[in-house]
């Protein structure tokens, strides 16, 4: 087979918390720039601490990484080292979260949040659309997301929608109706995590309470016959990221990932990355490790892209001539 030279597989990337893109050689460079002092030697000791056995013990080195991001700067850098690798995986275009309340809880502005991200995508329209899903973090309380989400209206022409994220089991959606009301009168494309750790009854919340237009992860709602059902009637899109899943022990390894289920179930599943820098690889790797680690055909594989692109929160004419180019893809590499 050949894997070189070809184009890649075309995609939309809707799943990526910007982060989660966060290398720990970034880490180190910000860190000497603000001098502020890390808990790890070397690059090399804080891969070592990469070695997840649930989503909280990503979470806790996930959110003390971010303490070296400070100025609207750090963030515009960061967005655009990820938007770069973008053309080399074949995402056409992303959606990417971001956890307003990591930054301001530690005094950064929402304002250089915001700024910072828009920066980035603003110098990259050449090579990739992008916007931004500003997320809830539901281990916090509710009061603390509503008034994210009253901090960030003076900034809503550069965000499409608000997510849901963070630590799940114990948090369901239903703690987040009010906030998701308001984003929902304020034009916002509502979003959510449910159904990674938590139960499948976490996505009928999620579609239920928060009206979502989309899941993300949802893995669990296979365990749910009705609600399989319920999800292929309305063809709601389901972000699945696979390599995260295993990293943080959601399934045991990627030969029992429920991705083929779920596409068996005729349920609109796309592929995407999660935290790339801490689960081993962008899209492309995640693409790749389907195909290799599930036997994915090429069509099946297209299926992934194709879906990406009608969950997408992008106009028709782009969702289709995108959809074009997916049907035109060689089948040689996936990223
Ligand atoms: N924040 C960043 N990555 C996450 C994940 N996989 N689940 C929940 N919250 C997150
Ligand atoms: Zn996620």
């Amino acid at each position: 087979m050949t894997t070189t030279g070809t184009p890649p597989l075309p995609k939309a990337e809707l799943h990526l918390h910007i982060e989660g893109t966060l290398e720990p050689e970034t880490v180190f460079e910000l860190a000497r720039r603000h001098d502020v002092a890390l808990p790890y030697e070397s690059v090399e000791d804080l891969r070592a601490a990469y070695d997840f056995t649930d989503l909280q013990s990503f979470l806790n080195v996930y959110y003390a990484n971010m303490v070296v991001l400070r100025t609207r700067d750090d963030f515009a850098e960061l967005a655009s080292a990820y938007l770069r690798r973008c053309p080399e995986q074949g995402v056409r275009h992303v959606e990417m979260f971001f956890d307003p309340q990591a930054h301001t809880s530690r005094g950064v502005p929402i304002e250089h949040v915001i700024g910072g991200l828009a920066d980035a995508i603003d110098a990259h329209t050449d090579s990739v659309s992008a916007g931004l899903i500003l997320c809830f973090l539901r281990d916090q309380p509710a009061a603390d997301a509503e008034a994210t989400l009253r901090a960030a209206e003076p900034h809503l022409d550069r965000i499409v929608g608000v997510g849901l994220d963070s630590a799940e089991v114990g948090h369901p959606p239903s703690k987040f109706t009010t906030v998701f009301d308001r984003a929902r009168e304020l034009g916002l494309k509502p979003v959510a995590h449910a159904g990674e750790e938590g139960p499948a009854e976490y996505v009928r919340e999620a579609l239920d309470e928060l009206g979502v237009l989309r899941v993300d992860h949802g893995i669990r709602a296979i365990e749910d016959d009705d609600l399989v059902a319920r999800l292929r009637r309305d063809r709601t899109p389901l972000t699945v990221c696979p390599l995260s899943n295993v990293r943080l022990g959601c399934v045991p390894g990627i030969g029992l990932h429920p991705l083929p289920e779920m596409l068996a179930a005729e349920l609109n599943v796309s592929v995407h990355s999660d935290d790339p820098a801490y689960f081993g690889g962008y899209v492309d790797t995640n693409y790749t490790a389907v195909r290799d680690g599930l036997d994915l055909t090429p069509d099946q594989l297209r299926t992934l892209a194709e879906n990406s692109f009608e969950s997408a929160f992008i106009d028709v004419a782009a969702r289709d001539s995108f959809i074009e180019e997916v049907r035109a893809w060689d089948g040689g590499r996936p990223g």
